[in-house]
């Protein structure tokens, strides 16, 4: 699935809580997780493919082969503080440190329906709080400056249009 780039509006909408986890939202897992590890990435939110609806896929494993898949996840508890480089699909070559809470326990679905709750740190942590972010319009780059974000933009821009030429 082609992947939305910032600045696009469509990765400002507010993504719905899914109702009823079916073979459509299989379907959609499925989809999601092709093209997140063809990308290459450790994460992805269906806002990211231009489905607003709250999936996301995440897997920070180093063989690539432990996804994890929330569907309607909410972050229960946030605790500490880290600092950590990161960077999104949607905003390709732009890496920067955003600081987050270090830890995190969300409640989700998996994808058989079954809620389930996770405690993470570190990367997973930092992962889980960028991809729900996307399922509410919010990208990395918000954490930055004004100043920094307009020049990201202005950068993606020029790339978009030197590959339209
Ligand atoms: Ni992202």
């Amino acid at each position: 699935m082609p992947i939305l780039l910032f600045p696009d509006t469509q990765l400002r909408k507010v993504a719905s809580p899914v109702a009823n986890i079916d073979g459509r939202i299989d379907e959609l897992v499925g989809n999601m997780l092709e093209t997140m590890y063809d990308a290459p990435g450790i994460g992805l939110a269906a806002t990211q493919i231009n489905v607003h609806e709250r999936v996301v896929v995440i897997d920070v494993s180093e063989e690539c082969d432990s996804p994890l898949v929330l569907i309607n996840p909410e972050i229960t508890e946030s605790h500490g503080e880290l600092e950590a480089q990161e960077g999104c699909l949607s905003i390709p070559g732009v890496y920067e440190t955003i600081k987050r809470p270090a830890e995190v326990h969300i409640k989700a679905l998996g994808r058989d329906g079954n809620p389930f709750e996770l405690s993470a740190d570190g990367l997973l942590a930092t992962c889980i709080q960028h991809e729900v972010d996307h399922l509410e319009g919010k990208l990395f780059v918000d954490y930055l400056s004004t100043l920094k974000r307009n020049r990201i933009r202005k950068t993606l821009l020029k790339q978009a249009r030197e590959q339209d030429d």
